[in-house]
């Protein structure tokens, strides 16, 4: 079995996917028609043009723009099945996904029309594909802390839907300790808490987010290896990074894929996964992650079995439900 066919083969799972940028142009044109939305690129062709960026902010600036045509639960209805249809075509057996709901309530449309419509696609999903979910909302870090608490508020009648919060958008200059007092309640709610940290943010930025906001997964997390101690926290306490080396490649965190810090993080036995971020704006979906970086890599399949069975583990899914889809890829990387 070649390299290709088996990452194509092994259950997989996704923990660091902003629903938001699963967007892809085809229907962000289609959505901005029937909502009489005006997008700054004459065509589908123009706008992929536009997907150049050197850094976070640049992206940042296209992402936001393009959510501005979501504006019913029909909307984030067809954004999320879409994406769901995709990752099931890849071998995708669970999903933790990230909605920003502030991008959306900042321009008048209501919690409630974003949730629904995100939350019954996913319940759509276990049913039609057997896709399990869970769903992180994340509060975007450029904006303030009483912004954040609002949404926290606004979340709070669906917290049966919410298993975990998250801090996203610009990093630098925006510490996850601007945050600590919304995620200390946040906890108290009962939400597992999680944030973006060290991406183009330095490695203090890891800490503040362990320390402060009691996170037990970091997204990203990159520049972690600034600082032994924390590596060696992180590894001690196995706190999973969750990568996505193809959105590092496109917002210049790393200039190649051959220079991703990947394979130095495995060696130190840093558990680490594979993810996609934003697919729509970075050029792949999952498998097109994993496969990239196996090339660039030159991963082999038992390398590329631990970073699946990394994934699981990582995961919030139960031990048993963990254990049986580690077991399915062993097995099938034995039989390779
Ligand atoms: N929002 C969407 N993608 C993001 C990323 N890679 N970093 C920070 N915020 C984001
Ligand atoms: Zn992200």
């Amino acid at each position: 079995m070649t390299i290709e066919e088996f990452i194509k083969k092994i259950p997989k799972t996704e923990l660091h996917l902003h629903i938001e940028g699963t967007f892809e142009p085809e229907l962000m044109f289609e959505i901005a028609k029937r909502n009489n939305k005006i997008i700054n690129y004459s065509s589908v062709e123009e706008l992929k043009k536009a997907y150049h960026f050197n850094n976070l902010q640049e992206f940042l600036d296209i992402y936001y723009e393009g959510a501005n045509v979501l504006i019913t639960e029909q909307d984030f209805y067809d954004l999320t099945w879409a994406y769901l249809t995709k990752v099931y075509s890849q071998n995708i057996v669970h999903v933790e996904i990230f909605f920003d709901p502030q991008t959306h309530t900042d321009r008048g449309i209501a919690f409630e029309t974003v949730i629904n419509g995100i939350y019954k696609a996913l319940e759509d999903s276990q049913q039609e594909y057997g896709i399990t979910f869970k769903l992180i909302m994340s509060f975007l870090r450029h904006l303030d802390e009483a912004s954040a608490f609002k949404t926290l508020e606004e979340a709070l009648p669906y917290k049966d839907w919410i298993s975990g919060v998250g801090l996203d958008s610009s990093e630098v200059g925006n510490p996850p300790s601007k945050f600590e007092r919304v995620f200390a309640k946040a906890l108290e709610e009962g939400f597992i808490t999680v944030a973006h940290a060290g991406e183009e943010g330095p490695a203090e930025y890891i800490w503040e987010a362990l320390d402060l906001l009691k996170v037990t997964r970091i997204d990203h997390g990159n520049r972690c290896l600034d600082d032994e101690n924390l590596v060696q926290k992180l590894v001690d306490l196995q706190i999973p990074l969750t990568l996505c080396p193809l959105s590092n490649l496109e917002l210049k965190v790393v200039q190649d894929l051959k220079e991703h810090p990947l394979p130095k993080m495995m060696e130190k036995n840093l558990l680490v996964t594979i993810n996609s971020d934003d697919p729509a704006y970075f050029g792949g979906y999952m498998n097109e992650n994993y496969l990239e970086t196996a090339k660039a890599l030159q991963l082999s399949k038992a390398e590329i079995a631990t970073l699946a069975k990394n994934s699981f583990t990582a995961s919030w899914l139960t031990d048993q439900e963990k254990e049986e889809y580690i077991l399915q890829i062993q097995t099938l990387l034995i039989n390779s």
